[in-house]
């Protein structure tokens, strides 16, 4: 008997990625899981692998259908929202619409699943949330207009939530992971440090979630150097600009 096996997770972002390899090792662990993600021929061929999912294709960006899956999600212990899209954008190169688009999935889209989820289970005094940030949620990063901010404001609104949520019997964490090899950082040009494998990443994802710790940042010393930031001398983090 695993930590998860019979609990429901509904996990949102669940196509590609690191969401396709949560859903496989939550599956091999015993779970049920609801995968949703826009890329239904995806979630299906995802689904075809597994023993106990469903599958219930989901737009974040769409209130209304957000709304209509929650209601038809049926009893669920835990979520997961995984979901985000990411272009590099920078401040000289401005991109409206993918700034736009960047926090509309990542950070909107948080508010409008929690919207529908969160009273649910603070009504039945239980739950479990992850959300899945980023180191970059630590420092405004270069190129990241959009996306950096999108995490930050992520990772914000799992403090507040962990503040109010505290004895209620609701669950949340946030995991911050490093670089992952997906199609997202397949946009970056530069070298990325101590790059992940999405397995790699979804294992740790689950050992956050086994543990019950509020805050997960990996891969270190990466993370601690991402972290350190924030305490250097700007004049250390901005040289020369
Ligand atoms: N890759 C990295 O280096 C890295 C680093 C730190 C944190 N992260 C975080 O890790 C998570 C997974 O990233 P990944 O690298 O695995 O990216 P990915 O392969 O592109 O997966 C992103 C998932 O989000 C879904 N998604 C995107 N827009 C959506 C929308 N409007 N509605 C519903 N689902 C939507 C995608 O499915 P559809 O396209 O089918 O909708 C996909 O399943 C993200 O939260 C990302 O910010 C990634």
């Amino acid at each position: 008997m695993t930590y998860f096996a019979g609990k429901t997770y509904w996990l949102i972002g669940a196509s590609e990625g690191l969401g396709r390899e949560l859903a496989r090792m939550l599956d091999a662990e015993g779970a049920h899981v609801v995968l949703s993600a826009r890329n239904a021929d995806r979630l299906e061929s995802l689904c075809a692998e597994l023993s106990h999912a469903r599958v219930h294709p989901l737009d974040v960006t769409d209130s209304d259908a957000v709304r209509r899956a929650a209601a038809e999600l049926g009893p669920v212990e835990g979520i997961i929202y995984n979901a985000a899209t990411y272009d590099p954008v920078r401040a000289t190169e401005w991109d409206s619409d993918a700034v736009l688009s960047m926090c509309d999935v990542n950070f909107v889209g948080a508010l409008r699943v929690l919207g529908e989820i969160v009273p649910r289970f603070v009504k039945a005094e239980m739950g479990d949330i992850t959300l899945i940030g980023s180191l970059a949620a630590y420092s405004g990063l270069p190129a990241s207009i959009g996306y950096g901010a999108s995490k930050a404001a992520l990772l914000s609104l799992a403090e507040t939530m962990r503040h109010d949520l505290k004895g209620s019997g609701v669950v949340v964490r946030i995991v911050n992971p490093g670089f992952i090899k997906s199609r997202l950082t397949e946009k970056n040009a530069f070298k990325m440090p101590m790059i992940m494998s999405p397995e790699d990443a979804a294992s740790r994802v689950l050992k956050a979630m086994r543990k019950n710790r509020f805050r997960s940042d990996f891969p270190a010393p990466f993370s601690w150097f991402i972290r350190s930031l924030v305490f250097l001398p700007d004049l250390l983090v901005y040289r020369g600009k």
